[in-house]
């Protein structure tokens, strides 16, 4: 094909249409201001924005503004023209109340962006948590063609000769805090151990999985997520993704092909065999949606259940994303996933080749940070979903239950599936830090901790506390692990079994709104049941006696946000944006 019989591209729109040539002046003079050429801008070269997620808000993603650069180069050498802007920030660490309630705002900022602006395709920056599904959910809602570049995991953190993994180290820390074996200053300096250099979390935490996820997905050039931030081959892997998106432009491959069923059973295989976050189902459910895709909470416990943990990095292991990246990241998981037939290999990627082209044959090369499949960690590593009168759906990452937790708690003759216990209800973290230590409590060893008004409503935006340290003196004694349930969420980088992500959620009535301290629970995870141990007449007058907190919006967006946002069960969407697919080519693409 010559250059005059390539169709049109989307930014010709705004930079070359003769029918209109007032508009068409007015849109190119004002990007020539900076040192763009008109010949550039109407030579029908692809323009392909950069969306930037870092800045010095964002650490995390920070080195994206050095990468980018490396981006800008592949976009040029395969004939693109680059154009970069910002994403609204969203730092894990840094956002309050909480950098969940960011992810749809940033989801919908990118949406305006990539159909507002004369942009033919995308690189996604990403890399802390929420920005990887943010772009993803993006660029599934536009439809235009996009590509993932992760931006890495830091450099092992060490501290005093110990390996020291992002967020994981502070739950030690903590708990060394709590036994008085360390000072506060100690405390500090050991948590700062664990993140050395530029990147994400260097544990499989959400940022890890997440990244994990978009590669599994195809939306990321295969082996991308697993290099650490710091690496020669971070930068040269920022160039290639460069001058794939201009070919993919050409090719017209939009996430639409990528992201299908096939793609999403691939996702959650991988998220077992890495021992991925709990924050990973409400992302990629959110995925799904945007896309279109039928994809429900139980579809992880059916495909993903019964996968074994075959990478050995903490939380679930003892390694870190540099050990990991060496012994072969997730080619080599998907590789060894595929000799058991666990992969749906034809599933494309953005390389435009498939999963199962680009993995075939991958294999690790450290036995033991990635394992084989006859050799796992874990046997049955995914997540169990499990329902009763407390919840719809709540979900348990089983990969991380203890020897401790399972000796402790799961310990009955004959039902070694099942636990029981006496709840002691917090009302969200504020209580339970005020009142954890409350000799009152009685808090022992058959407890099960629940907090609640912490969902996507409640909070707003869902909250990570469900993971909660049993009182000081309980941890002095060498209790360091209780049950712990919730309708927040849990950090990725967390250790523990919590049953979380509850929906519906306490704040618009769901069954933990029901429960009283002192009440008894019973998990049994064989029927995937958790109930509270009264009867439904009991029950039914709480129920109908039960009043809902008021919910104070300290900001505009809480309130919009509050509005219009669903449970985490369904991935916490903005339930209105569903509906809205495929949108460049429905609303102008020539
Ligand atoms: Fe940003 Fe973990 S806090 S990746
Ligand atoms: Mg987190």
């Amino acid at each position: 094909m010559t250059p005059e019989q390539k169709p049109k591209l989307r930014s010709a729109l705004w930079f070359d249409n003769p029918g209109n040539p007032g508009m068409t002046a007015l849109y190119l003079e004002r990007y020539l201001n900076f040192g763009l050429t008109r010949e550039e801008l109407q030579s029908g070269k692809p323009i392909i924005g950069i969306a930037q997620t870092g800045s010095d808000l964002s650490p995390c993603n920070r080195h994206h503004i050095e990468l980018a650069k490396r981006v800008a180069d592949g976009i040029r050498a395969a004939g693109g023209v680059p154009l970069e802007f910002p994403v609204h920030p969203i730092q894990e660490t840094g956002k309050r109340p909480t950098a969940a309630l960011d992810r749809n705002l940033a989801y919908l900022g990118l949406v305006e962006v990539l159909f507002g602006y004369p942009v033919d395709g995308v690189v996604l920056t990403t890399g802390c948590d929420k920005t990887t599904p943010a772009m993803i959910m993006g660029a599934a809602t536009v439809d235009l063609p996009a590509i993932v570049l992760s931006g890495g995991p830091m450099l092992d953190g060490h501290f005093e000769g110990e390996l020291v993994g992002s967020g994981t180290v502070v739950w030690e820390a903590r708990r060394r805090l709590a036994a008085g074996t360390i000072a506060y200053d100690k405390f500090i300096d050991m948590v700062a151990g664990s993140a050395p250099s530029v990147g994400h979390c260097n544990t499989m935490g959400t940022a890890s999985s997440m990244n994990a996820m978009a590669e599994a997905l195809g939306m990321s050039l295969p082996g991308c997520a697993a290099i650490p931030g710091p690496y020669r081959e971070r930068a040269q892997i920022s160039y290639e993704t460069g001058r794939r998106i201009v070919e993919m432009v050409h090719e017209d491959l939009r996430p639409s092909k990528i992201l299908t069923r096939d793609a999403f059973e691939n996702a959650i295989v991988c998220a077992s065999a890495i021992g991925a976050s709990t924050n990973c189902p409400p992302h990629i459910i959110a995925i799904a949606r945007h896309i279109g895709v039928e994809l429900d909470i139980n579809d992880w416990d059916r495909i993903g259940y019964d996968i074994p943990l075959l990478v050995n990095m903490m939380p679930a292991g003892k390694y870190l994303g540099e050990a990991y990246y060496r012994a072969g990241g997730l080619p080599a998981v998907i590789g060894e996933l595929m000799r058991h037939g666990k992969i749906r290999e034809t599933a494309l990627t953005v390389s435009g080749r498939t999963i199962g082209e680009e993995n075939r044959g991958k294999r690790g090369i450290d036995a033991d940070v990635i394992r084989d499949y006859a050799n796992p960690l874990a046997e049955r590593a995914g997540f169990a979903v499990l329902t009763g009168n407390l919840f719809h759906s709540a979900i348990m990452k089983t990969s991380v239950i203890s020897r401790e937790f399972r000796d402790r708690f799961m310990s009955e003759p004959g039902d070694p599936d099942a636990f029981e216990g006496r709840a002691i209800v917090f009302e969200g973290p504020e209580d339970y830090h005020g009142r954890i230590n409350d000799p009152s409590l009685n808090i022992d060893a058959d407890c099960i901790l629940v907090i609640r008004n912490c969902g996507p409503i409640g909070y707003p935006g869902s909250a990570e506390v469900v993971n909660m340290l049993p009182p000081d003196a309980l941890v002095q004694k060498g209790v360091n692990q209780l049950p712990c349930i919730g309708d927040g969420r849990q950090s990725g980088t967390s250790g523990s079994p919590s049953i979380l992500n509850a929906s519906p959620e306490s704040a618009i009535g769901g069954g933990l709104a029901l429960l009283k301290t002192g009440d008894r629970i019973r998990v049994d995870l064989k029927d995937r049941s958790a109930n509270i141990l009264i009867d439904e007449a009991e029950l039914s007058a709480r129920r109908a006696a039960l009043t809902l907190p008021e919910l104070v919006n300290q900001t505009p967006w809480q309130e919009i946000h509050r509005r219009f946002t669903g449970q985490l069960e369904t991935g916490a969407v903005l339930e209105q944006a569903v509906a809205y697919q495929r949108i460049a080519e429905r609303f102008g693409v020539p």
